[in-house]
């Protein structure tokens, strides 16, 4: 064959390919499942003339692509998921009848999501901030979702007090900058914050790896036994592969590098079959010892210092997702989400998130979100509920109500029933009684080595040395002098400011 022949050829095989008559290639089809005849040119009113509507394929391309952004999560929008296991290590039923802990070796799958709790999607991940660690068990009783921090607790410990704290700590409204300025002036109002904010501040609010930091539950949660029994607990999530935190410098060098150096090192790690195991530990008090403490122990802005931790399990991530929006985006965890056995206590921040995390989804992901496969409990879902955007359930027979004679109807289960509480006294709007706000940010303080002591005022009284307010600034300071004298003292020194008007300045309420 001559040389002309061979590159006629090749010229029409391309063609071919470029208009899609491969056969080895699967067909382009539209939404519709139609064929798709011309994927490259637009139809129009001749070879120079405008595009015409009836090119339904190209309207229906355009269309879909406006629309490929669903609204961010209003807070944790930045973040990274992988599949994997929970096996249990032995028989809790003494204290739950949640039937993931039943038996040892009982494994159950789980979806996890680390994130960034105030930058927007796409920030760099090693910028400060606590990170979040969600949970979300695929048990045979439904989904079990424990949505906790890296932290071992909050910054508030009201809900009334969420959407101030994330308003002052994201973006100006006017220059579109997080600001110091406006984020202590909030804090220097929420002496509370003083415990977590030193968590913040130290190198724990910079990571250096996901696989290499704890989770925690935070609030307290109710285990209940099938006699109805509850036992408070706290959960934690041990890494088992040790602990590694970057100082301000290496984040910062970390963050010019590559804005995803975590999904990154998470990502390379669990495809080189490196999976990063935790083991479960929870802390359990009786009922009748919640007042034993000179703390209220369902304060979100305390640890339970001394109760020992039991190991319940170990959780190993085995497999990054398919698709990133499939799975990380859509995901949706709620700490309402709870099975039988396991409850929400009387923690007022956490009664706040119950309400607002399936609130903010039905907004983020529509009415049936939690027909999303990434959501979608592995047990069968059957209730009444039916109907609105996106339904995809496949709803049978005409009983679309409960009670029925009928064998369609469904029932309810009274073993599934929650726990009861007595409750007695007057309905109030008013402060818990035993704040106890800086005792533990002291001990914390004091628990830490003399260069993590360096670190922590470096990185304080970097941000805090950006405020202009004296008597906010002063407060702040106040706050660290209060958990511990050395803390508030070495604050100030590095801030310049006289420790004499930072003893006298008064914390607010
Ligand atoms: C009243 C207090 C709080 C409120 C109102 C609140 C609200 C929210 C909202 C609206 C979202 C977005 C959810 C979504 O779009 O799917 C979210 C995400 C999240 N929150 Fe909270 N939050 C609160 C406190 C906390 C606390 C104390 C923790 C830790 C114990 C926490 C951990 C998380 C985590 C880990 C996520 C991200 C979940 C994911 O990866 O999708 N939040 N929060």
């Amino acid at each position: 064959m001559s040389r002309t022949v061979l590159l006629l050829l090749a010229l029409v095989a391309s063609a071919d390919l470029a208009r899609g008559d491969d056969k080895s290639r699967r067909p382009l089809t539209e939404d519709g499942g139609q064929p798709v005849g011309n994927n490259q040119d637009s139809r129009t009113a001749g070879p120079g003339g405008p595009v015409l509507l009836d090119n339904f394929q190209l309207i229906q391309k355009l269309a879909r692509f406006d629309r490929e952004r669903t609204p961010e999560r209003v807070v944790h929008a930045r973040g990274v998921g992988a599949h994997g296991e929970f096996v249990s290590y032995g028989d809790l039923s003494k204290t739950t009848k949640a039937s993931l802990f039943s038996t040892a070796d009982k494994k159950t799958p789980v979806f996890v999501r680390f994130s960034t709790v105030i930058h927007p999607g796409g920030s760099p991940e090693s910028l400060r901030d606590p990170r979040g660690f969600a949970v979300k068990f695929f048990t045979d009783q439904g989904n079990w979702d424990l949505v906790g921090n890296n932290m071992p607790v909050f910054f508030i410990r009201d809900a009334m007090k969420f959407p101030d704290m994330v308003h002052s700590l994201k973006p100006s409204p006017v220059t579109n900058q997080q600001d110091p300025n406006r984020f202590f002036d909030f804090f220097s109002h929420v002496p509370e914050s003083t415990h977590m904010l030193t968590f913040l501040y130290s190198d724990q609010g910079t990571p250096a790896s996901l696989r290499k930091m704890d989770g925690f539950g935070v609030h307290a949660f109710k285990m209940v036994n099938a006699a109805g029994e509850v036992t408070y607990v706290k959960f934690q999530w041990r890494s088992l592969q040790g602990h590694a935190t970057a100082t301000a410098d290496e984040a910062a060098a970390a963050t010019a590098k590559n804005h995803s150096n975590l999904t990154q090192d998470l990502y390379e790690h669990i495809t080189a079959g490196k999976f990063p195991s935790w083991e479960l530990t929870i802390q359990m008090m009786k009922p009748t010892d919640l007042d034993k403490f000179a703390f209220n122990p369902l304060d979100a802005t305390k640890v339970w210092t001394g109760v020992p931790e039991t190991k319940i399990g170990r959780m190993t991530l085995n497999r990054v997702p398919d698709n990133f929006f499939e799975a990380t985006e859509q995901v949706a965890f709620s700490p309402g989400m709870v099975v039988p056995g396991i409850e929400a206590s009387e923690d007022r921040l956490l009664q706040g998130r119950l309400f607002s995390y399936a609130d903010t989804q039905r907004y983020r992901l529509g009415t049936n979100y939690l027909m999303l496969p990434i959501n979608r409990s592995l047990t069968e879902v059957s209730n009444n509920n039916q109907a609105g955007q996106g339904h995809v359930g496949a709803t049978q027979g005409d009983v679309n109500y409960e009670p029925s004679v009928t064998s369609g109807g469904r029932r309810d289960n009274s073993t599934a029933e929650y726990s009861k509480a007595e409750i007695a006294g007057t309905i109030v709007q008013q402060p818990i009684a035993k704040t106890l706000n800086f005792q533990q940010a002291g001990e914390l303080y004091r628990s830490f080595t003399e260069p993590q002591k360096v670190n922590l005022i470096k990185n304080i009284a970097g941000d805090l040395g950006k405020v202009k307010n004296p008597s906010v600034k002063r407060t702040i300071v106040s706050f660290f002098y209060q958990a511990d004298p050395d803390y508030g003292t070495r604050v100030a020194k590095a801030l310049g400011i006289n420790l004499s008007e930072v003893t006298a300045a008064q914390p607010a309420r």
